[in-house]
């Protein structure tokens, strides 16, 4: 059977001409995706998806920023105690650099993995504390608010990550205001989600925002993803025993 994804791309754009909402904001355009070595590609896929199928009717820009332009691999977390000799690799090509990256980023986009715990992402982190001021959005997605965390950028807000990572990226940020349940959490202009499939949601609810609603179902219709439209709609919480904590609205 053979895939057709040029004709759903063009019946995307065809069913959104002229569905744009009444929205008196210039939706955000430009966005920069964070890759450190043992990325969960998931994480950054789940959200380019909707993205990608959004950009068949609307001019956007996808930046892929790395330490260097070198291929960024998933591939199980190695460090100097611990080295993997799995050959389980797949990997992303960055577009841009973290010492040369887009000079307009709306929004900068970072995925979790586990790189994020166990590798040296200190250039990464760098990176999100000196960008995140130039930005009109931050998103994280599951490990990614320990980035997000370790930068200083969630002191004082609401935030949520991965429930089954929740012991080991809370204390990256002790002036935080974790929140559980929560599939994702918005403060101000930093959306955070919990793990992994949650960054879908939020992506969902992030076009829903600035494009509409429309749109968001129509994309939500083509990638036939069951979407949780309610924030607080976090069942992994108790699964994980995930003790409540702020608030998820
Ligand atoms: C857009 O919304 C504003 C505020 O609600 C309204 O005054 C304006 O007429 C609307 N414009 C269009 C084109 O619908
Ligand atoms: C995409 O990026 C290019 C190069 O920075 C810029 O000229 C263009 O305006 C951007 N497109 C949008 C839709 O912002
Ligand atoms: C190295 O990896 C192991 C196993 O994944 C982990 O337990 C350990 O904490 C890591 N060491 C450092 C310094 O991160
Ligand atoms: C971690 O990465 C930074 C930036 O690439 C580098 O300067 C530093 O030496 C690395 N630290 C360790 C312990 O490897």
């Amino acid at each position: 059977m053979q895939l057709q994804y040029p004709s759903l791309m063009a019946a995307v754009a065809t069913s959104l001409n002229g569905s744009i909402g009444n929205f008196t904001q210039e939706p955000p355009k430009n966005f920069g995706f964070v890759l450190y070595d043992s990325f969960d590609v998931l994480d950054i896929s789940g959200s380019i998806e909707p993205l990608y199928l959004l950009s068949s009717s609307h001019q956007l820009n996808l930046s892929l920023i790395a330490e260097s332009m070198a291929p960024v691999y998933m591939r199980p977390a190695a460090n100097e105690t611990n080295p993997v000799h799995s050959h389980f690799q797949l990997s992303v090509n960055p577009t841009h650099t973290f010492e040369d990256p887009p000079q307009d980023l709306d929004v900068l986009f970072v995925p979790g993995g586990g790189g994020e715990r166990l590798g040296n992402i200190t250039a990464a982190v760098d990176f999100v504390r000196n960008t995140y001021p130039r930005v009109k959005y931050l998103i994280t997605v599951c490990t990614g608010a320990g980035v997000a965390a370790r930068a200083g950028l969630l002191d004082g807000k609401r935030a949520t990550t991965n429930k089954a990572s929740w012991d080991k990226i809370i204390p990256l940020g002790k002036g935080v205001q974790w929140t559980s349940p929560a599939r994702w959490v918005v403060d101000g202009n930093i959306w955070t989600s919990s793990g992994v499939t949650a960054g879908i949601d939020l992506m969902f609810a992030f076009i829903e925002k600035f494009y509409g609603k429309d749109i968001a179902h129509r994309i939500q219709a083509v990638t036939e993803h069951k979407r949780t439209f309610d924030p607080c709609d976090d069942p992994f919480a108790a699964i994980n025993n995930v003790p409540p904590s702020g608030h998820c609205k």
